[in-house]
């Protein structure tokens, strides 16, 4: 805010507003000591006081809690959903036959301690986020489906762009991925499939982009990371991630809990390896250390080779090494463990899964859409209404009498009943107020579709109604039975108005009663 003050100034030199617009683009990517020097160089001073600031201080984002009874076990609510489904790995890949690649996703709430909670819900401390965690070999990091994405042309914004003052530019997914701009075609196959789940739930291409996170901006468990942003008032927002987590977390669980967590692959040939393990003497380390010979036990069966072949050195030259594991230090010596050497054949090979991860923030989407859906009529700004896809507009129908006459009520029951039967969550609107103010209140809310029962419905048959298509205000005429499925198939997306233009008659006017005006 300082820097957009300063740069606001007429009298801002253009070379110095050039240089403070590289320090904007660049704020995620400093460190500590980077951004005191920032404070320092450009005289920030608080905003509300004027005051000198400290500088930046690093501070934990999970919120710290105390668990049980006695308050004395600490916790953390969660930061992400995501380490549910690491801790679950094992048993995902079973139910995968132990194959590779598998995904899970997961719903749910996270807490982050948020230094300034603010903008609606685009910065909260308790938030819903999607995740899904797609888990594959790393030595085939290619993804089956990625034509199906290849063609899509996506607004990307390189890290090399952004610390290069560049800005983001078009670009083929497939040649993203075939010129390394985006590492490979997992990562490019969830960038195509969330571009195009945006746009189905009604973000506009135009106002999307797709950031690559800059070194020092990347989370410490990603090794490449692309931000699905929109813009919006508030400027571009991060609304989903999309990161290659590689083996981290699996690796760090592993490494905390002792338990492996590996997919086998059965290799083409089988393979002879050398194996060198520690042999422990069980009888001297018990005598040794008692009941926390369970712990020394444990870490030396896990010991990799080259551990194991420095530690045996160490054991011929002074004759022990020391072990510290759970906060304990042991000393072991010569009669404690010896080292065995031995050769085993494979059959598969036991691979560490990397991990894709696509990470929604649901509020953020949520609030882009209200953003990039909300339209006001041609020449009428009263007239304001949300542009909503059917398929996740709350109501995908509204259900409008002509008037209240009340030869046509039974007709509105009919179409009520037979929406709700086949799922349509509609809205019945039998008030006094002419047709087009009640069309105005529904496009008001977004609702998608309207049918409305006028005076043909009652006298001709087959009984006919309107359906009116919010965006366009377009109408067509389609007998009262087939309408709520015409409605279903339109809010299930399987169906467009398009289609419906073709198989049914466009309808011109409204017939009105006296008292009804016309919407237009
Ligand atoms: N799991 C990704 C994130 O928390 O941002």
């Amino acid at each position: 805010a300082h820097l957009q003050k300063l740069m606001s100034d007429k009298k801002c030199p253009a070379e110095r507003k050039e240089e403070m617009e590289n320090v904007l683009m660049q704020l995620d990517n400093f460190g500590q000591q980077e951004l005191a020097e920032h404070f320092v160089k450009y005289n920030v001073k608080s905003p509300v006081t004027g005051n000198d600031l400290s500088p930046p201080i690093s501070f934990n984002l999970m919120f710290q809690t105390s668990i049980g009874p006695g308050g004395n076990m600490p916790g953390y609510l969660r930061p992400e959903t995501a380490q549910g489904i690491f801790l679950n790995f094992k048993r995902l890949l079973e139910f995968n036959q132990g194959k590779l690649p598998f995904a899970a996703a997961q719903i749910g709430n996270s807490f982050r301690n948020e230094i300034s909670p603010r903008s609606g819900l685009i910065r909260v401390r308790e938030f819903t986020m999607a995740e899904i965690e797609h888990f594959v070999d790393p030595k085939e990091k290619v993804h089956p489906k990625f034509e199906n994405v290849a063609d899509l042309e996506i607004m990307l914004y390189s890290s090399k762009a952004q610390t290069s003052g560049q800005s983001a530019s078009k670009m083929r997914l497939g040649d993203a991925v075939q010129q390394g701009v985006i590492n490979n075609s997992v990562l490019g196959y969830f960038i195509g499939r969330i571009y195009l789940f945006l746009l189905k739930v009604g973000v506009s291409a135009d106002k999307l982009r797709f950031r690559q996170h800059m070194d020092n901006e990347m989370a410490h468990y990603a090794c490449d990371c692309w931000d699905a942003e929109t813009k919006t008032s508030y400027g571009w927002i991060e609304i989903v991630g999309c990161a290659d987590r590689s083996c981290y977390d699996l690796s760090c669980h592993a490494r905390a809990t002792k338990v492996p967590l590996v997919a086998e692959k059965p290799l083409k040939e089988p393979k002879t390896v050398n194996v060198v393990q520690f042999e422990a003497n069980k009888g001297a380390i018990g005598k040794a250390y008692k009941k926390d010979a369970k712990l020394l036990l444990e870490f030396l069966s896990i010991c990799d080779e080259c551990y194991i072949t420095d530690m045996e050195e160490l054991l011929s030259e002074s004759g022990e090494f020391s072990v510290e594991t759970e906060g304990k230090t042991f000393k072991v010596t010569k009669d404690m463990v010896g080292v065995k050497r031995f050769q085993k054949t494979l059959h598969v090979e036991e691979i560490v899964p990397n991990v894709i991860e696509p990470s929604f923030g649901i509020g953020r989407i949520m609030y882009s859409v209200l953003e990039h859906t909300f339209h006001v009529r041609e020449g009428d700004e009263q007239r304001t209404y949300f542009s909503f896809p059917a398929t996740v507009a709350p109501y995908k129908c509204s259900v409008l009498p002509l008037s209240q006459n009340a030869e046509f009520m039974p007709f509105v029951r009919e179409l009520s009943e037979a929406l709700t039967k086949n799922g349509v969550s509609h809205k019945v609107d039998d008030s006094s107020g002419s047709i087009g103010r009640r069309y105005a209140r529904t496009d008001e809310i977004g609702v998608a579709f309207g049918i409305t029962i006028d005076f043909d419905t009652v006298n001709k048959t087959p009984h006919t109604a309107t359906l009116r298509d919010r965006d366009s205000m377009r109408q067509i005429r389609a007998e009262v039975s087939e309408l709520p499925i015409i409605v279903r198939d339109l809010a299930n997306g399987s169906m467009t108005w398009g289609d419906m233009e073709v198989r049914y008659p466009l309808f011109e006017g409204q017939e009105t009663g006296k008292k009804d005006t016309a919407e237009e």
